[in-house]
């Protein structure tokens, strides 16, 4: 019988059900706490929901390589945990007053809980990964987190800033795409990869975390907030300068430009509306622009897997850069 060459989403998560069940087990058990605060914060945040794509990318490089290890369940919690971690502290940095459709945890318990909430989740994500007894693993995640609070804080420095497209790149990166690949890479060390194998897997998952964030930062400019669950046009009013920003930036007029840096110094849509931002931004095919980026990058991560065996976990694999670039939320 012939394999299919193609699988949807649904393939997908039915491919990996169980493991991110018992992934949203482990996630329960590892963050209780005798502080109730911490249980809470950790219950509110986890129920919340969320795509999981981290722990499902760590699973199926993982099982690229046929790993039956519980390794890989750990690993997915630890992965879903520092990523908690980061949006709590990232909502408290943006003033987010939803995240996943709910109240952000920060209007709930306040800023200095969730600050503390999410450095104990940071670290109950290293006790997790310290099981695995293995040098890399926590080698690799120590780097990771100093790569994203690095992001956050050059982030900071260049609010209300032009920045070049270079900047935004080594941002997302940072941000973003490098857990992508940390989680890619993890898949490949539990599973016993040659360094070859884990450098291709790394770069799938720096490129689709590209991918990613280029498209997170084009829905927050056009998608609305009952769809995408969290807050529409605000890193405009942060100061954040995106991909579509920067490629209309190049292109427009001074009266143009002034408008959108208006909107930045301000911090505010007052004079200058959203609707007249995402009129720039089409004059110049901008959000085109961005999305043939992200495709680009979506491209790029799947020719760095074409040269491992046919399975379904390779076509998974292969799908989801198209999941990503299509995504609407
Ligand atoms: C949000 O990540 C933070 C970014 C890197 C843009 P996700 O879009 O994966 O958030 P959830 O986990 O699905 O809510
Ligand atoms: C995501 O950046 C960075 C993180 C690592 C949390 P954003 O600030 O764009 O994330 P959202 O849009 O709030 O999810
Ligand atoms: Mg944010
Ligand atoms: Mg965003």
């Amino acid at each position: 019988m012939s394999t299919p060459t193609v699988i949807n989403g649904k393939e997908v998560f039915e491919l990996l059900r169980d493991d991110l069940a018992a992934i949203e087990r482990e996630f329960g058990r590892d963050t209780v706490s005798n502080v109730s605060a911490i249980t809470d914060i950790g219950e509110y945040l986890r129920e919340g929901g969320g795509k999981r794509i981290r722990p499902a990318l760590l699973l199926l490089s993982s099982k690229l390589f046929n790993y039956r290890g519980r390794g890989a369940v750990r690993l997915g919690a630890v992965v879903e945990i520092i990523h908690t971690a980061t949006l709590v502290h990232d909502d408290i940095i943006d003033e987010a007053q939803t995240r996943r459709g709910r109240p952000a945890a920060n209007t709930q318990w306040g800023n200095s809980r969730c600050v503390l909430a999410g450095d104990w989740l940071y670290m109950q994500a290293f006790k997790i990964a310290v099981q695995e007894r293995n040098f890399r693993v926590l080698d690799v995640l120590i780097e990771l987190t100093q790569q994203m609070v690095e992001g956050e804080l050059l982030q900071m420095e260049k609010l209300g800033r032009l920045i070049s497209l270079d900047e935004y790149f080594d941002l997302i990166y940072r941000k973003t795409a490098c857990l992508f690949s940390v989680c890619m890479r993890m898949g490949a060390i539990l599973g016993g990869a040659t360094p070859e194998q884990e450098e291709n897997l790394g770069q799938y998952g720096r490129d689709l975390g590209m991918a990613f964030q280029i498209v997170d930062d084009v829905l927050d400019l056009t998608a609305s907030e009952s769809v995408l669950g969290k807050p529409v046009a605000s890193d405009l009013r942060e100061g954040k300068v995106t991909m579509a920003v920067i490629h209309a930036l190049e292109r427009c007029a001074a009266e143009e430009r002034e408008q959108i840096e208006t909107v930045l110094r301000d911090r505010a849509f007052n004079g200058v509306t959203h609707a007249d931002v995402l009129g720039i931004l089409s004059r110049y095919g901008a959000l085109d622009a961005a999305h043939e980026k992200a495709a680009h990058y979506a491209e790029s991560a799947r020719k760095a897997v074409c040269t491992f065996p046919d399975s379904e976990f390779k076509r998974a694999l292969l799908w989801a850069p198209e999941f990503v670039v299509a995504r609407e939320k």
